[in-house]
């Protein structure tokens, strides 16, 4: 069977079997270093993928080979390779042999991971999950639950925000994603869901007892009783939960259902996805209202003058400077710093000849930080994405926190609204400040995360 109908089935053995029989790509063709003799560039690119970034690229340009004990592979830089690569046309790229690695076993069966029109099917049917009729029902389950979240802060002093954004987070996505009866179990299904997260970072995911990857692989079957014995429940039930959503989506073509299984995969890597990425986001938001008053003066006045205690989509519609600010901590700080793919076929791009089976990524971060589109892009300005400047709108691929093409986030406008929830009922309470010459210190990889657990002062308004 040829691999792209492989991919396109999902069939997962062959597309294995297929990886494994592809050693390591030759890159010689393409321009750059190999790095240090046996850590390539994995050091440089640990310590600071950003500088690393700029460094290969002046030398190099757009295109350059990188290389790791575990993986060689190739960076496509700006904003025509994420167009290439997300537009797939040439269909030049897999998404399974990229995130495999990532996901195995753990995550499997992924939306992100599938290819073609295998995934085509299944990213149709899960689009209606997050029309705004579902998200206007997710809203009424997490308002709620943010708020009262937000009393666990310790007004008056320094509070450490990435976990309790993490805590509040994970609490309150178990009862949007899962259903507000969650509560009896949470605690055990937040452990089970954190060990899959952690799982996903082992680089060796082999069945070594005590491994992350072995206490992972129970968190999974943890959730999955979860998931298959409220199944029957949940099909029957009319709640606004996405695990109930699921359950009633439908193909509009033939009318199709998923199955348990893919119920349960699918909300699984749902909450996967919302997890750390939001957690990562709202974290540098509340970073740069610390270090710029002004904008956290705004947002102050823009959520006293919703003046609601319930919040509704038209409400959150309404937080103009607030999605300015999140935009702009967005091209900043992309959570998803950057995006794999693997080649399926040689082809030419800009004078190069990029080979089959590599590993290739584009990057979120490089593009936001390009002079040749943003004006200041080491200052937070959010008015750049204000219409009137638009500088976001000179080309279709320059902004990318949450990908495109085919694979775009599909939790975008979810993720903007909790964000925003999130911020409205911080703001109506706290304001935020910083130490006179605290900086921002975070790590890119694998997702951009504060590295202290950013200490930050939160005072009663
Ligand atoms: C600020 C928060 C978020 C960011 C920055 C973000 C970023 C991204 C990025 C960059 C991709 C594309 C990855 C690639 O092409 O390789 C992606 C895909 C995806 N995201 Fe998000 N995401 C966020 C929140 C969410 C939320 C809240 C959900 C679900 C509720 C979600 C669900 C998904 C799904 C299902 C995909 C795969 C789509 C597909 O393959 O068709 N994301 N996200």
């Amino acid at each position: 069977m040829e691999i792209a109908e492989a991919l396109s089935n999902h069939d997962v053995r062959t597309a294995r079997r297929y990886f494994r029989a592809h050693g390591r790509p030759d890159l010689t063709a393409i321009p750059g270093d190999r790095g240090l003799p046996l850590m390539g560039h994995s050091i440089a690119a640990l310590r600071n993928v950003h500088a690393f970034m700029d460094r290969q690229y002046a030398r190099y340009g757009e295109v350059f080979q990188f290389h790791a004990p575990r993986a060689d592979g190739i960076f496509l830089l700006g904003p025509d390779a994420n167009e290439l690569l997300f537009k797939n046309e040439g269909k030049f790229f897999s998404n399974f042999l990229a995130w495999d690695l990532t996901f195995a076993n753990i995550f499997d069966n992924n939306v992100l991971e599938r290819d073609f029109s295998g995934h085509k099917r299944h990213r149709k049917i899960l689009q209606s999950a997050f029309r705004r009729p579902s998200i206007e029902g997710h809203i009424e389950i997490m308002d709620p639950g943010i708020a009262a979240g937000m009393g666990k802060l310790s007004a008056g002093r320094k509070n450490k925000m990435l976990p309790f954004i993490k805590r509040l987070l994970l609490d309150v996505n178990a009862q949007v994603f899962l259903g507000e009866n969650v509560e009896a179990e949470a605690d055990k299904l937040n452990k089970a869901f954190v060990d899959m997260v952690a799982a996903t970072a082992d680089p060796f995911k082999r069945r070594v007892p005590f491994s992350p990857y072995v206490r992972g692989m129970r968190g999974r079957k943890v959730l999955e009783d979860y998931v298959f014995g409220n199944i029957e429940r949940k099909r029957a039930s009319d709640g606004r939960d996405l695990f109930t959503e699921l359950c009633h989506l439908t193909d509009e073509d033939d009318g199709s259902t998923f199955s348990d299984q893919e119920i349960s995969d699918h909300i699984t890597f749902l909450l996967f996805a919302a997890h750390d990425t939001s957690t990562s986001a709202l974290c540098s938001v509340l970073f740069a209202m610390a270090d710029n008053p002004g904008w956290q003066d705004r947002l102050i006045a823009e959520v006293d003058s919703l003046d609601t205690e319930r919040l509704t989509h038209d409400h959150l519609d309404a937080m103009h400077d607030t999605a300015l600010v999140i935009q702009e901590a967005l091209r900043m700080y992309p959570p998803l710093t950057m995006m794999p793919r693997y080649t399926l076929k040689e082809f030419h791009y800009k004078g190069h000849t990029i080979p089959a089976n590599s590993a290739c990524v584009v990057s979120a971060l490089f593009t936001h930080y390009m002079e040749e589109y943003w004006s200041n892009p080491r200052t937070f300005d959010p008015e750049r994405f204000s219409p009137g400047r638009a500088e976001d709108k000179q080309h279709f691929f320059q902004y990318i926190p949450f990908g495109g093409g085919a694979h775009k986030c599909l939790g975008l406008h979810f993720a903007q609204v909790q964000g925003k929830v999130f911020l409205h009922h911080f703001f109506k309470k706290y304001r935020v400040s910083k130490d006179p010459g605290q900086t921002f210190k975070y790590n890119n990889i694998p997702l951009t995360f504060p590295t202290n657990g950013l200490p930050l002062t939160v005072s009663l308004r």
